[in-house]
């Protein structure tokens, strides 16, 4: 054996490595065979055989009652009803620029004056391809003008069964931060910087957290919250424009200035998913705490 054959193993198991990353990434959680399936092979071979089963009439694209009526008797009325218009499909996402699909969201959300009406809109948005894989729209919960608005990063399994957010431990977890400085859940606002479940848990793109940008900051503008708290990395990215890590960011106030032109003092904090993982940072996170409840006792 050459030298050269141990190494090219290596490089096709790493190959192979970065590959099942990706699945796993994507959302594949689960393999059901060990053979490839072509399934365009399979829908072309299906659509074939169902070509050969047609009546040979329809087959050959002749008119139902065009052919030749049997003797003595009148023409059949026409058996099968007019088939209806097919529905107008928005064009796929790949065929919308980001850019595109961003202006859309602007219009979309633009329209709504009240929560109601921004839920609707946005269930009726298809330029998010998170939809087609989501069970759920995820919209957003608690008071409808909240003192304080959340901010979190994406619904997990949980949320998207239930179509509410922050509804499992992350959740549980955020309740207790909350009643630790005597907030109630049900007086602040909580929503996500996307509103479906990404497939597999994985971190929304930031082409998904942009293209729903819109309908978040116009669920602020309607929330109109004397704070803003973002929870984690990616609905800190989003809201406050910076690239800076969540680490150096977290608990300083900044302020996040909406569409319509409002200013909202804004900190960052870090994820309660995060701190079930770590729970020695959530000494960070109770500074944080404190500094939200001091703003709230401070009547400006
Ligand atoms: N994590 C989030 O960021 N949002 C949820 O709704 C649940 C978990």
């Amino acid at each position: 054996m050459t030298r050269a054959e141990p190494e090219a193993d290596e490089r096709m198991g790493e190959a192979l490595d970065a590959l099942l990353g990706w699945y796993a990434r994507a959302g594949v959680s689960t393999f059901a065979s060990d053979r490839p399936r072509d399934r365009f092979a399979e829908t072309e071979a299906e659509t074939e055989r169902r070509r050969l089963a047609r009546p040979a009439s329809a087959a050959q694209g002749v008119a139902p009652g065009a052919g030749p009526q049997p003797q003595g008797s009148a023409a059949l009325p026409e058996r099968r009803a007019a088939a209806p218009p097919p529905r107008p499909r928005a064009p796929s996402i790949a065929l919308r620029s980001d850019e595109a699909l961003a202006s859309e969201a602007r219009e979309a959300a633009a329209k709504a004056t009240n929560l109601a009406e921004l839920q609707a809109l946005l269930a009726d948005f298809t330029g998010c391809g998170l939809k087609a894989t989501a069970k759920n729209l995820v919209f957003g919960n608690g008071a409808e003008t909240a003192e304080i608005m959340f901010v979190g990063e994406a619904p997990g399994r949980d949320e998207d069964l239930a179509g509410e957010p922050f509804v499992g431990r992350s959740g549980r977890l955020l309740d207790r931060m909350l009643a630790a400085i005597a907030i109630k859940r049900e007086d602040v606002r909580v929503t996500n910087t996307v509103p479906w479940r990404p497939p597999g848990n994985r971190t929304p793109t930031p082409a998904e957290t942009e293209t729903c940008l819109p309908f978040t900051l116009r669920h602020i503008e309607l929330v109109n919250p004397r704070f803003l708290i973002c929870l984690g990395s990616p609905s800190t990215k989003a809201l406050l424009r910076s690239e800076e890590g969540i680490m150096r960011l977290r608990g300083r106030w900044a302020s996040v200035t909406l569409p319509n032109g409002v200013a909202v003092p804004t900190m960052a904090m870090l994820h309660p998913a995060y701190l079930l993982r770590q729970p020695s940072q959530k000494r960070l996170a109770w500074r944080d705490l404190l500094s939200l409840r001091q703003k709230l006792d401070t009547k400006e």
